[in-house]
């Protein structure tokens, strides 16, 4: 059993979600609030080692009434510092590695209440580690990215649905929404679309696997 999983990302219209300087910074505040409704509506949100390590999010609910997520970080190399903020703000951090870390790094994360999921070798075994989240109570997980993590979980079949913003801008370069080096073809069918902020198209999708 593995959790229902919403992708959320918020991309130029050419789909980068940031620049080759890493920038970022595409939401409006319309976006913001969505963003943040979505998480008080999941159990869990999870971000990939490069943007937690990029954008230093707390991923907490702040423009939204209800409880903040689980937070939880998928970095195999342990890139993220335990004093990075998704682990060190109020509530419950959980990061996702791979087996045979010494057990004084890993105390270092589980001093600060960090929750340690070893799974996998080399890499973390993403399928494995949304099952170990769905033992922990995980229902709903919505991934804010980045463009490697949402890849990896699409090739895989792990993602139920794809909500995306297109902010007015063009990068021309950087980051995309799923980033890879296969190749995915994945069908989605749209049930849901808002204009936000007067020039901020949010889509809802549902991933269809064949
Ligand atoms: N506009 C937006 O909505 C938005 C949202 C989020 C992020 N961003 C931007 O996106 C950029 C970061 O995206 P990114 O694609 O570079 O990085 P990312 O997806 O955040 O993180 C990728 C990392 O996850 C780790 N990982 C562990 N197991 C994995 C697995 N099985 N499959 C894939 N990855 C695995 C890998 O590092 P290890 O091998 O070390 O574990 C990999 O390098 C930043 O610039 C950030 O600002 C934008």
């Amino acid at each position: 059993m593995r959790p229902y999983t919403i992708v959320f990302s918020t991309e130029t219209v050419d789909g980068r979600i940031a620049d080759p300087t890493g920038f970022s910074q595409l939401s409006c505040i319309e976006d913001f609030i969505l963003q943040h409704t979505l998480r008080a509506r999941v159990d869990a949100v999870m971000v990939g080692s490069r943007t937690a390590i990029m954008d230093n999010p707390r991923l907490t609910v702040r423009l939204s009434s209800g409880w903040s997520p689980l937070r939880v970080v998928i970095d195999s190399k342990l890139r993220v510092p335990p004093s990075a903020r998704v682990f060190s703000v109020p509530g419950k951090g959980v990061l996702v590695t791979v087996e045979g870390h010494s057990s004084e790094r890993l105390l270092e994360y589980r001093r600060r209440g960090v929750v340690v999921v070893e799974s996998g070798r080399g890499r973390v075994d993403l399928r494995d580690a949304v099952e170990r989240l769905a033992g922990m109570g995980v229902r709903r997980l919505m991934v804010e990215g980045g463009g490697g993590l949402n890849y990896a979980l699409l090739s895989y079949r792990l993602v139920d649905e794809v909500w995306v913003t297109i902010a007015p801008y063009v990068f021309g370069a950087g980051r995309s929404m799923f980033e890879g080096d296969k190749g995915i073809r994945a069908r989605l069918a749209l049930y849901y679309n808002k204009i936000l902020c007067g020039g901020w198209v949010h889509l809802r999708y549902r991933v269809v696997y064949h």
